[in-house]
């Protein structure tokens, strides 16, 4: 598949409205904002244009379910991208940054919105400077603002930059966060597309989800959905970490499978050494192990495997790495950025991290793991937002594929990876 979203975005000027508006910029929402706002909406459910933001929800029947008898009504695109492992949104903003403003455009007109709310990850400073030149030039040339494009249609495009939390990104409490509260989740429902910001109709819609929407309404649905597996379709964003030849940001049809993304676009495992486990979805989803990895990147396949597409962070270990260290490291990020809302993720998250510390430094118990398990399983299904699940997994999935490391850990007191492979990075340290 001939890349969509990324096809300009090594063009030096890529970036610039000039050039945007030299390759058909802008030209979708023009045929957008000659439709009724139904059919768009219609038009993007038949294309069956899934969320990218990591639950693979419909947009269309997203934005159907926004309540059109109260007004205003808004778009908050989540460009918050704090999963680890996932590092697609930032390339389209920096790089694209009009492909995003008119699907804003696209999505506020389909909803009846005059506003779209960017809420874009605290520690993308670049990212927001290059966004605010180009929106500037976007206001100035009629793409955005007062009577855009002579239609009539006046709609704002907001850049908002969060304060630096992953919790930021799950919908509400990035909704909170706009509104000037901390960023903890609300409890659903009601759900935003009722009473999300300022508890008026909202939509909220990942970065990439957004910039499909030129190509559907110039293309059409048939054309979208027939370029991935059923129910799969349009061109995806992978982003491919860790212990492969060339990591970066791939665009291809979910009909790839994660081997080919591996192996092929990523140039396979580095310095000779053999694949140990991949977590396919950001770091919040269980690892697939190598014989599992002959299936289309899509949602329904890795869903299917045992694991979740989520945010198509694709990390990959190789046999270098100590997967106590690896949970242990994981859960570092989480216990540090819970919200602190509720109790078990909270509580839970540290000891987690305390008891994988323990038996990660020699000084483990084999009755450790009977209780790794079991406060994880306290933590999963039981919290406010998927945070917690998010949480429990580096623990259950690491100790459901590899417990004969843990074994050995506490057996012998000590880490059993060869001392001249051991991963011992920084702990990821959040922010
Ligand atoms: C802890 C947590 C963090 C999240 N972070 C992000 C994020 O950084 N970007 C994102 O688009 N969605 C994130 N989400 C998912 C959002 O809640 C929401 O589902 C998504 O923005 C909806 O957009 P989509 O339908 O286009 O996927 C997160 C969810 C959770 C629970
Ligand atoms: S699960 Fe964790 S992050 Fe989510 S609301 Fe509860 S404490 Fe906050």
């Amino acid at each position: 598949m001939d890349p969509i979203l990324t096809k300009y975005v090594s063009e030096p000027n890529g970036y610039a409205l000039d050039f945007y508006l030299k390759h058909e910029g802008y030209q979708a929402l023009k045929k957008a904002l000659a439709m009724p706002p139904n059919d768009v909406i219609e038009t993007v459910k038949a294309s069956g244009l899934r969320g990218r933001g990591g639950a693979g929800f419909p947009t269309g029947l997203k934005w159907q379910f926004v309540d059109k008898k109260t007004e205003p009504r808004y778009i908050c695109c989540n460009a918050d991208e704090s999963e680890p492992g996932t590092f697609k949104d930032h390339v389209l903003m920096e790089r694209n940054p009009h492909l995003l403003f008119e699907g804003c455009l696209i999505g506020c007109w389909a909803i009846g919105a005059k506003v779209a709310y960017i809420y874009i990850r605290g520690e993308f400073y670049h990212v927001q400077k290059v966004m605010e030149a180009e929106l500037a030039k976007a206001y100035a040339q009629g793409y955005a603002g007062k009577n855009i494009l002579g239609s009539g249609f006046d709609c704002d495009i907001v850049l908002h930059r969060g304060a630096g939390a992953y919790e930021a990104g799950e919908e509400t409490a990035l909704i909170e966060s706009l509104e000037g509260k901390r960023a903890q989740p609300r409890i659903k429902p009601p759900f935003p597309a009722v009473a999300g910001l300022y508890q008026k109709p909202t939509a909220v819609n990942n970065v990439e989800t957004l910039c499909n929407l030129p190509a559907i309404i110039t293309n059409g649905p048939e054309w979208f959905a027939k370029l991935g597996p059923e129910k799969n379709g349009g061109p995806k964003l992978y982003c491919v970490s860790g212990h492969v030849r060339k990591p970066g940001v791939f665009e291809a049809s979910m009909n790839t499978t994660l081997n080919e993304l591996i192996f092929e676009r990523a140039g396979g495992i580095r310095d000779g050494h053999q694949l140990k486990a991949v977590i396919p979805g950001g770091s919040s989803v269980p690892i697939l192990l190598p014989h599992e990895l002959d299936i289309p990147a899509s949602f329904d396949s890795v869903q299917k495997a045992g694991s979740m597409l989520g945010s198509a962070g694709i990390i990959v270990m190789d046999e270098t790495t100590c997967m106590v260290w690896a949970a242990m490291n994981l859960m570092h990020f989480y216990k540090h950025e819970s919200c602190g809302k509720c109790t078990p993720c909270r509580e839970g998250g540290d000891w987690l991290f305390k008891i994988l510390s323990k038996i990660e430094r020699g000084d483990g118990e084999m009755r450790d793991l009977d209780l790794l398990t079991s406060v994880s399983n306290n933590i999963a299904g039981k919290t406010l937002c998927a945070f917690g699940d998010a949480e429990a997994t580096p623990p259950l999935t690491t100790l459901k594929h590899f417990r004969a490391e843990y074994e050995a850990h506490i057996r012998e007191g000590r880490c059993t990876v060869p001392a001249e492979w051991r991963s011992r990075g920084t702990l990821a340290a959040a922010h």
